[in-house]
């Protein structure tokens, strides 16, 4: 609509410049016209009058003259004359010929010094005059001047006439000029525009297909082409989907978004899936005037956010973003991918109170430590409890509202921002079917026993059909806790509890990437060094890690590794350096902020002793080499391709971490089967790549520096065999396989 309003302004402007402009040209010339025909009128009148007044100046006749002067006053424009001696003084003057006339005299003088007419335009009294002085004569010479004097503000009146009718038609003009535009521009180009981006939209979703007809005169070729462009897409999309249903029969395939989707048809029919979670897919943000998207850091989007665009439903999460609120509708929904709408976002709005009891405090400040073994005490605090429960009232009172009228509804919660919400909802529809995962690690049942509100948290998860957690381990130690802290029947043999007449069952499910996404990528050119040069790194060794700046992620112990190689193998000083990108995480919590606070300082102690080293035991050369590159800005998956593809070591040392998906990020982007990762024991991942990575204990600082020595060694067969071996396992198990398993065990549930 902007630009309509545009064009009509720009239209309406150049429009009035040129009638304004011919206007004023139109009253110039009248003005000229009138002025020329008084001036005409004046001097005849004069001419004729001067028959009469000479004569009577001859005979020195006052009281003829005086007649004079009352009968030519007072006529329609005429005020009246005056009539002068020859010294300039007046002898008889109309009564209607204002006082100040007297400013008549310079053309007067004039008038008798010439001894012929001279006539002016002045203004007595604000009052517009022509005024026409006219020689008298008698036998023995000059005998003075009289003056005519008219009114001719009419001259001004009639142009200002001019101008008001001018400016009305203008205004009219203007009128009927800007609404014919905007209904030219709204109907003939803006709407058919907006049609006919709809309806490609709808076909790239594979929603109907472009029709020439269906899109104004003016766009029908265009439409046509585009018509035909869309065909060509729905038969590739046939044939695809075509080739995922063969490819569905035979397992030994890999699993992609295609067959992820017909394997959606096929099982689920038209059944509906939601996602609930904490964290959403796309975050808007306000930045001055402008409104701009991002996918957050979380292993869990980056997981689920493939499954939703190959399979559509609705996402229900907490609407985080400065610019959320206005890029939704007033249900909190937008179409995601917003470049290209594969699903439904429901954002649900929390206040700052709610956040910070439910999000920071008991999530991430009671939930968080207590599962991740990474010796960070849980803050236990009441009041976070009471919003957290409130919050999962809330969430589960949307997901609800959102289920009206649709049977059996398949619901994949996610995480333990929201432990209570199967239970609410399996209350509210029994027919539901739920399936929670758990996306961070489940603590023995000796540490989990610590948490006050353990038995309901417990509880609320049970209400699920199926929990899923990344590892054995970590079902081994949910059904220890449920053991020992619930009333319930524990089947060790199918790994079900049944509580309350209602089964739960626990299964791992190993998280993966979209590896289909990263094989694309083997079409793309090799990466240039230009992304390291842009960060300042010139060394011919680079180490990588990728984080959330989370103090369970073990990058403070990292950065040590990274002290104790360098100290232990001066060689490779002003050879390596070691870029750590970890974006801010959850900052409104003291914990992190701190934690943030000592990665910086950490850096920048290891960064000054070798720097000042580099003046004595390295040469005293001073190339401005730092030994680590800390990024803590937010980077895209594209922004991190090739620097994965670029590091010849990933350092991946979390203390504990339920997956890790950097891992199987930095595997899935070295199609040049090139390139160490080095993963830290305490990961899910480290089950999958025990044999392709360089398995570490992060708490040893040594070890880790070893690490880093043995794959900056490591011949290039080696980290081929490595790297393959590690590559296969994601291809055969990637997301898709992961939500497909995922969703095949909750709805095969009776
Ligand atoms: O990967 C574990 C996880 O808790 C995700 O569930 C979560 O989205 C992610 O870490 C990032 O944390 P946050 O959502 O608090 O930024």
């Amino acid at each position: 609509m902007r630009q309509v309003f545009l064009i009509v302004f720009g239209v309406i402007f150049g429009v009035s410049v040129v009638a304004l402009l011919f206007t004023y040209f139109q009253a110039q010339q009248e003005r000229f016209a009138l002025s020329a025909d008084m001036q005409y009128r004046t001097r005849l009148l004069a001419d004729s009058l001067n028959e009469s007044i000479e004569p009577a100046r001859q005979r020195n006749a006052t009281s003829t003259l005086e007649k004079i002067a009352t009968s030519f006053a007072g006529r329609e424009r005429l005020l009246g004359v005056v009539i002068y001696d020859r010294q300039g003084n007046v002898i008889v003057k109309s009564k209607d010929v204002p006082e100040d006339v007297d400013v008549a005299k310079r053309i007067v003088e004039d008038a008798i010094k010439k001894d012929e007419p001279v006539g002016d335009f002045l203004v007595v009294d604000t009052m517009q005059l022509y005024v026409l002085a006219h020689p008298v004569h008698r036998e023995e010479g000059p005998a003075g001047a009289f003056i005519v004097v008219q009114d001719a503000s009419y001259i001004e009146e009639s142009v200002a006439g001019q101008w008001r009718d001018s400016l009305l038609g203008v205004f009219i003009y203007i009128l009927l000029f800007s609404v014919a535009i905007a209904a030219l521009v709204r109907w003939v180009i803006f709407k058919p525009l907006t049609n006919l981006a709809e309806a490609i939209k709808s076909a790239r979703a594979g929603r109907g297909r472009v029709s020439e007809t269906q899109h104004g005169m003016f766009f029908r070729p265009l439409a046509s082409e585009i018509g035909k462009l869309t065909h060509s897409l729905a038969q590739a999309r046939t044939a695809a989907s075509e080739e995922a249903r063969m490819r569905l029969e035979k397992l030994d395939t890999p699993w992609t978004e295609e067959r992820l989707k017909e394997f959606i048809k096929a099982y689920l029919k038209d059944r509906q899936i939601f996602v609930v979670s904490n964290r959403e897919p796309y975050i808007h943000t306000r930045d001055g005037g402008e409104v701009a998207y991002s996918v957050p850091a979380s292993g869990m989007v980056t997981a689920l956010e493939s499954v939703m665009a190959a399979c559509g439903g609705t996402w229900i999460a907490h609407g985080s973003g400065s610019g959320d609120r206005e890029t939704a509708d007033q249900d909190g929904k937008i179409q995601v991918p917003p470049d290209d709408p594969k699903y439904m976002l429901k954002r649900i709005w929390l206040t700052g109170k709610e956040v910070k009891g439910y999000y920071t405090g008991f999530s991430n400040e009671a939930l968080w430590p207590l599962c991740h073994i990474a010796h960070t005490r849980p803050a236990f605090r009441k009041e976070d409890w009471i919003t957290y429960k409130r919050v999962n009232g809330l969430f589960a009172k949307t997901l609800l509202s959102e289920l009206k009228g649709i049977e059996r509804p398949l619901i994949l919660v996610q995480d333990y921002h929201l432990a209570l919400l199967p239970r609410m909802i399996k209350e509210a529809r029994p027919d539901a079917q739920i399936g929670l995962f758990w996306h961070i690690p489940w603590p023995s049942a000796e540490a989990f026993s610590i948490c006050p509100w353990r038995k309901e948290i417990l509880d609320g998860m049970l209400g699920s059909d199926i929990i899923g957690f990344h590892t054995q381990q970590f079902c081994n130690n949910f059904i220890e806790t449920v053991g020992k802290e619930v009333e319930s029947l524990i089947d060790l043999e199918q790994f079900a509890i049944t509580r309350d007449e209602h089964i739960t069952r626990i299964k791992p499910f190993p998280i993966s990437i979209s590896f289909t996404d990263a094989m694309h990528e083997k079409e793309a050119e090799a990466p240039t060094r230009a992304s390291l040069e842009a960060l300042n790194i010139t060394t011919e060794f680079v180490g990588l890690g990728v984080d959330r700046l989370d103090y369970t992620k073990g990058i403070l112990e990292r950065l040590r590794g990274v002290e104790f190689f360098l100290d232990a193998h001066p060689e490779y000083a002003h050879k390596f350096t070691f870029l750590q990108i970890a974006p801010i995480s959850r900052g409104e919590s003291e914990t992190y902020q701190q934690f943030a606070q000592s990665v910086e300082k950490e850096v920048s102690r290891i960064n000054t002793k070798f720097s000042a080293r580099g003046g004595s035991a390295f040469g005293g050369k001073r190339n401005g080499w730092q030994p680590i590159v800390l990024q803590t800005r937010h980077f895209s998956h594209a922004e991190l391709r090739p620097l994965y593809r670029l590091a010849h070591a990933c350092l991946v040392t979390s203390l504990h971490d339920g997956m890790n998906l950097v891992a199987k990020e930095f595997v899935a982007a070295r199609d040049d089967e090139a390139g160490v990762l080095i993963l830290s024991k305490f990961t899910g991942a480290s089950r999958d790549f025990d044999r392709g990575a360089i398995i570490v204990n992060p708490y040893s600082a040594e070890e880790v520096a070893e690490s880093i020595h043995q794959a900056l060694l490591m011949p290039k067969p080696e980290q081929h065999r490595r790297m393959k071996m590690m590559r296969n396992s994601i291809r055969d198990y990637n997301v898709y396989r992961w939500a497909a398993e995922f969703i095949k065990a909750v709805a095969a549930l009776r």
